[in-house]
């Protein structure tokens, strides 16, 4: 299935574990200065096995690398990161991206995010905060940030105590560690920035960006 019909295939289903589980263990947080890298960034990605990408709206020129990738480059699913205010969810569906990443779950902002009918992966770092996010039908829930906050060991603990939730962290993980997260049972995906270094994406050394992408993505197999 590509990317893109996963995203449809799961338009309105509010935990996002369906989308970002179909196309694998890695979801590069990427931070774009110019839109013009975005269309050969996701291609990069896609070259080393990575058919997906959150790009964060930290920079005005996220939402327009948004909308590249999202026409220019089907078979990578491109969402919007560090979504933080019911106007940029109501610009990312607009952009046409294919889901949500919230680093933090106030109410205000889960009702927008989950009321835009894609798929959202919103954050929590407490035991109390992943339990409303789960009376809500979340699923799949960002652990951010990951090592500030117990790393792989709060993950461990809460696995008795929260049967049924599966975490993405971020926030800290990179080549070191991320194997350590992804051999816990409730975590089938990471993410973080290590696979889209920003001096590489400046200087558009797209192929080293490929070379980071297939390490990434072998560590799915390893
Ligand atoms: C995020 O938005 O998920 C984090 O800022 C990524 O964290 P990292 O840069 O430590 O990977």
């Amino acid at each position: 299935m590509s990317a893109a019909a996963a995203a449809g295939a799961g338009a309105g289903v509010p935990d996002g574990e369906h989308v970002l589980l179909s196309v694998g263990p890695v979801v590069p947080v990427v931070v774009l200065d110019d839109v013009e890298h975005a269309v050969p960034l996701a291609r990069a990605l896609a070259a080393g096995g990575i058919r997906v990408m959150e790009v964060t709206l930290r920079t005005p020129a996220g939402l327009g690398s948004i909308e590249r990738v999202a026409a220019e480059v089907p078979d990578v699913l491109v969402g919007a990161g560090s979504v933080a205010s019911g106007e940029q969810v109501a610009a990312v569906s607009r952009a046409g991206g294919q889901f949500l990443v919230l680093p933090g779950a106030p109410p205000s902002l889960l009702d927008a995010a989950l009321d835009s009918g894609l798929p959202v992966v919103p954050g929590a770092a407490t035991v109390t905060e992943v339990m409303v996010l789960a009376e809500r039908g979340v699923a799949l829930v960002k652990f951010f940030p990951a090592e500030p906050s117990g790393g792989t060991r709060f993950l461990d603990a809460v696995r008795g105590p929260l049967p049924g939730l599966r975490f993405c962290p971020t926030g800290g993980v990179g080549p070191a560690n991320a194997r350590d997260y992804l051999a816990l049972p409730n975590v089938p995906c990471v993410g973080g920035s290590w696979v889209t270094p920003p001096e590489l994406v400046r200087s558009g050394q797209w192929d080293r960006v490929t070379e980071l992408a297939a390490q990434a993505s072998a560590l799915a197999t390893d």
